[in-house]
This record gives C-alpha cells, sequence and structure tokens, in this order.
C-alpha cells in the first residue's frame, strides 16, 4: 500500500520555536493540530521536555516525565494533555535518545504510527537538527505510517492521509530533504509492498511485470528473460531451481544508464516468489514466512524505482533472480548436477538452498556480460544468519575492504546496519564435490552463511564484490520504530545511500 502520510515544513523565525508555534495557537480563530509532538531528552538530572511546555502541562514537565516513567529512550512515547489558550491539546511527548538519525527515525517511526490513520501532528522535535536528522526523522514517520493489509474492509479504502507539519529553522532547504525523504520512504514501502504479498499472486512473471511496471519513466529499461530464453543461454541454477513449480521462473533485467554516468554497479537481488525447500520440503513452521524469500530482489527493484528521482549519476543495473522453490514431479532433486551459467557445475546436495543458486547464475552473467566495476548481492539467504546476528544487523561479505567500509558507513547512516563476516578461506574446502566442480553446500557442518558466501564468491567475477544476507533483518515481527510487522524493505535505504554518496 502506498504511503498516505504527508509531511511538510513549517519553517519558523523565532529561536524558541515551539514557543512561538504555541503563541500562535491562542488565537480564537487559529487552526489546531490534533497531536504537537515534543522532544523528551535523557539529560544528566534525567529526562527533559521543552520548556516552552512549562505551565501549559496538568503539572510541572518533570512530574510529568516521573509520572509516566518516562526515560527519553528514542522511540519511547506518552500522551499528555496540555492547555493552550484555555482550550485542550493532545501532546505526545517523544523520547529521542541521543538525537543521533538512527535515533530520530525510530522516534518518527512511533510518530508516524499515530499519525497515519488521520491527525495532524505538529512537531518541534528537529527544530534544530540538521539535513540528516531531518530527513531520518521524516523517513521515520512515513515508514512508522506504511501498513500492509488485505482485510476486506480496506479495499479500495481512500482513508484521510496523515499530516506531519514539522518546526524547522529558517536556513536549510528542507523541500529538498522532505524530497528526497518521501522518494526513498516509498521505495521502502515498494519493496515491503512486493515482499507482503502472498505468493498465490506473486508468480516470477508478477514480479516482473511490477519491476517493469515501478521502474517505467524513470530511465530504466528492462527486459524480462523467460524460461526457454535462460535455457537457451545457460541458465542452469535459475532453471533447475524454478522447474518443480507450476509459474516457470524469469531473470529480470533493469538497466538504469544516465547521460555521462560514471561507473557501473550491478546489484543482484534473490527473488524466490516462494520457498517451500523443494524436494527438501521445510518444515510447516519453517515455510510461512517464505513468501519474503524474494525480499532482496524486492529491494533491487524498489532501488531501480527510485534512482533517476534521486538524481543518481551512477550506471547501475538490477537483475533479480526470480522462481518458486516447491516440489513436484519436476523438481530439481538432491544429488542432480547442474550447470550454471558460464559453465560451472554444481552438486546439489539440499533443494532449500535455492538461493545461491539462482544467484550464482545472475551473478556469473553479469560478470561475463555486464563490465560491471562493483557488484552487490543482496539475499534472504540463510537462517544461520539470522541466528548469528538477529533482526538488527544483516551480515556483509566483501571481496574489497574499500566497498566493505562504503557499505558499512551507509548503513549505519541510512539504518539498514550491517556487521561484516568473514570469507574465510578455511571453510572453502567444504564445498569440494566429488562429482561436480563445487558442493552449493557444506557437508561438514561449516557456518552456514559464511559457507553461502563463499559459494558465492566462485561467481562473483573480478570486481570488487559484496553479498548481503538480510535473512534476519528482511522480516521483522513487531511494529518498531520505522520498522512495520513483517517485510521491512531492508537494503533500499543502504543501497539508495550507496549509491548516491
Ligand atoms: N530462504 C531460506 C533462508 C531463510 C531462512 C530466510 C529463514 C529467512 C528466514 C533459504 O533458502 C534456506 O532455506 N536456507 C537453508 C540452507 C541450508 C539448506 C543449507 C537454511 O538456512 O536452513
Ligand atoms: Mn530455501
Ligand atoms: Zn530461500
Amino acid at each position: 500500500m502506498p504511503i498516505t502520510t504527508e509531511v511538510a515544513a513549517l519553517p519558523g523565525a523565532s529561536p524558541r520555536l515551539l514557543g512561538a508555534y504555541l503563541e500562535s495557537l491562542t488565537g480564537e480563530a487559529a487552526s489546531r493540530p490534533d497531536f504537537l509532538a515534543v522532544a523528551v531528552t535523557p539529560g544528566a538530572d534525567g529526562p527533559v521536555t521543552d520548556p516552552a511546555l512549562d505551565g501549559l502541562l496538568p503539572a510541572p514537565a518533570a512530574d510529568v516525565i516521573a509520572a509516566y516513567h518516562l526515560s527519553g529512550r528514542a522511540g519511547e512515547i506518552a500522551h499528555v494533555l496540555a492547555t493552550v489558550g484555555g482550550r485542550p491539546l493532545s501532546v505526545l511527548l517523544v523520547g529521542v535518545g541521543d538525537r543521533s538519525p538512527q535515533s530520530l527515525r525510530r522516534a518518527g517511526g512511533e510518530l508516524g504510527r499515530r499519525v497515519a490513520a488521520g491527525p495532524t501532528a505538529v512537531t518541534s522535535i528537529v527544530a534544530d537538527s540538521d539535513a540528516a536528522g531531518v530527513g531520518a526523522f521524516a523517513e521515520g514517520i512515513l515508514l512508522g505510517g506504511y501498513r500492509f493489509d488485505l482485510k476486506s474492509g480496506s479495499a479500495g479504502e481512500a482513508g484521510e492521509p496523515g499530516r506531519a507539519q514539522l518546526l524547522v529553522g529558517t536556513d536549510g532547504d528542507w523541500s529538498a530533504v522532505l524530497d528526497r525523504a518521501a522518494v526513498t520512504a516509498g521505495a521502502v514501502a515498494l519493496a515491503r509492498d512486493l515482499a507482503n504479498q502472498p505468493s498465490a499472486v506473486k508468480s516470477p512473471q508478477w514480479l516482473a511485470d511490477r519491476a517493469l511496471e515501478a521502474t517505467a519513466g524513470q530511465g530504466v529499461t528492462g527486459r524480462v528473460w523467460a524460461a526457454d530464453e535462460l535455457a537457451a543461454g545457460g541458465f542452469g541454477g535459475i532453471l533447475a531451481v524454478g522447474s518443480g513449480s507450476a509459474r516457470p521462473p524469469r531473470l529480470i533485467e533493469l538497466s538504469y544508464h544516465p547521460d555521462g554516468a560514471q561507473g557501473h554497479t550491478v546489484l543482484v537481488g534473490k527473488g524466490i516468489t516462494f520457498d517451500s525447500g523443494g524436494l527438501s520440503l521445510k518444515p510447516s513452521d519453517g515455510m510461512v514466512a517464505m513468501k519474503t524469500d524474494m525480499a532482496g530482489g524486492a529491494a533491487v527493484i524498489a532501488v531501480l524505482s527510485a534512482l533517476a528521482r534521486l538524481g543518481i549519476r551512477r550506471r547501475v543495473t538490477g537483475l533479480v533472480a526470480a522462481a518458486e522453490n516447491m516440489p513436484s514431479g519436476s523438481s530439481y532433486r538432491p544429488g542432480d548436477v547442474l550447470t550454471q551459467y558460464g559453465g560451472k557445475t554444481v552438486e546439489v546436495l539440499n533443494t532449500d538452498a535455492e538461493g545461491r543458486l539462482v544467484l550464482a547464475d545472475a551473478m556469473a552473467y553479469a560478470g561475463a556480460e555486464l563490465q560491471p566495476d562493483v557488484m552487490i548481492d543482496i539475499a534472504t539467504l540463510t537462517g544461520a544468519a539470522r541466528v548469528a546476528l538477529g533482526t538488527s544487523y544483516a551480515a556483509l561479505y566483501a571481496t574489497d575492504d574499500a566497498l566493505a567500509r562504503a557499505l558499512t558507513a551507509a548503513g549505519e547512516a541510512s539504518g539498514d546496519r550491517l556487521w561484516r563476516m568473514p570469507l574465510a578461506d578455511d571453510y572453502a574446502p567444504a564445498l569440494a564435490s566429488d562429482v561436480a566442480d563445487l558442493c552449493h553446500i557444506a557437508r561438514d557442518g561449516s557456518p552456514g552463511s559464511i559457507a553461502a558466501a563463499l559459494f558465492l564468491r566462485e561467481f562473483a567475477g573480478g570486481q570488487p564484490w559484496a553479498h548481503l544476507d538480510i535473512a534476519g533483518t528482511g522480516r521483522s515481527s513487531e511494529n518498531a520504530g520505522e520498522l512495520s510487522k513483517g517485510a521491512t524493505g531492508f537494503g533500499v535505504r543502504l543501497l539508495l545511500d550507496l549509491l548516491a554518496a
């Protein structure tokens, strides 16, 4: 569902912005927001809020903060009633932590959840923040208000959009900052929508159609490789993984090549539209979340849809290897040997390790045909990555330290955080096969996320390559901060930040 919340700037002249704003509300005719949102900041003598609220709350601000047991940590929220000009006004006290972009994004997310359903809010929370802070806060508001549901009552529902007005300083091109935040949040919402869509609808061709639709008019040329073209091209991994499904696989190729572009980044996304495990069938519980096994591919599509609007001047190609991993009489089997794009043979030991097989084809194709100077793949690849890092950090593997540093920095700035893991050669022998060039999983209990990365490295070509395992970060089990329950759109903010740098 598209984001309906609108965020606008209310530039103010006074250094005491909130005081001046409250002053403007005292007149009879003044139009009042449904909410006023004010920051609570942790301090040495306990959390504090804006002194402009003194005298308007039912008790001194410090007592209100104590009565609600507020700490000021980012995203904490309490609802109190103030009296302004003799009339009641709803006030949200919002914890902002250290006021870093990360904290402001989280605080914005909690505010956005309250604003999405149609109220209007005015907030002084970022009155003193710079562009990075205001942008992160706006992104949080927009993303916190994101919803996906297919409830019968919600179909076609127009609803009142939420409106957040930010009191900001007078200097700064706030409309440009807020436009960027809206484009970025819109791209994240697109990735979430694609991943939240149930797999009954979401065939590989459906994903390809949405990719073409989302990138139309955005300086992107699209090509969708049909199954017979994949066969002619030698994409043995994508074909094998898709072979058990009634709905054939696709390779989605999206090319963004602006005039005077410098450098060429290839993004490769795992696009498994449903992962049952195939003949190595998953247990029922492990299968429930597998409609989001194309979250990496969704992130790639969303990134390509936003490049032109963000004025990015790099050449970028997005490849999404889309297939449905199903058990049937035509499925690929454990023990099969398949030939990946470019000719390497791979012994299949477990059909549930399907992601690396589709990625390997797309990566080998990119290396052979597209002359990238950077290649990054993003994939919900291994349960092991989630065990290792949980849901807050994605696993980063890289053959190049500068690329790893740039990605880590983009992760911290964007909120899509990464933790670097080793491409440890010690485990490479575990991928040896008796019958093929290599196995796709380690037989000997080697660490699962690292083994998958080592397998992919065989197909990464000579240029710098990074692999992002988002199995943990791709989904959220709760509405929290800027995240909504279900697909998170992880990687969109990260990659847009990296490409804009
Ligand atoms: N899509 C899964 C990985 C996954 C698990 C993503 C949980 C999100 C949440 C992947 O295709 C898979 O099944 N991986 C196997 C690999 C194993 C068979 C070597 C895994 O992690 O168990
Ligand atoms: Mn699997
Ligand atoms: Zn999978």
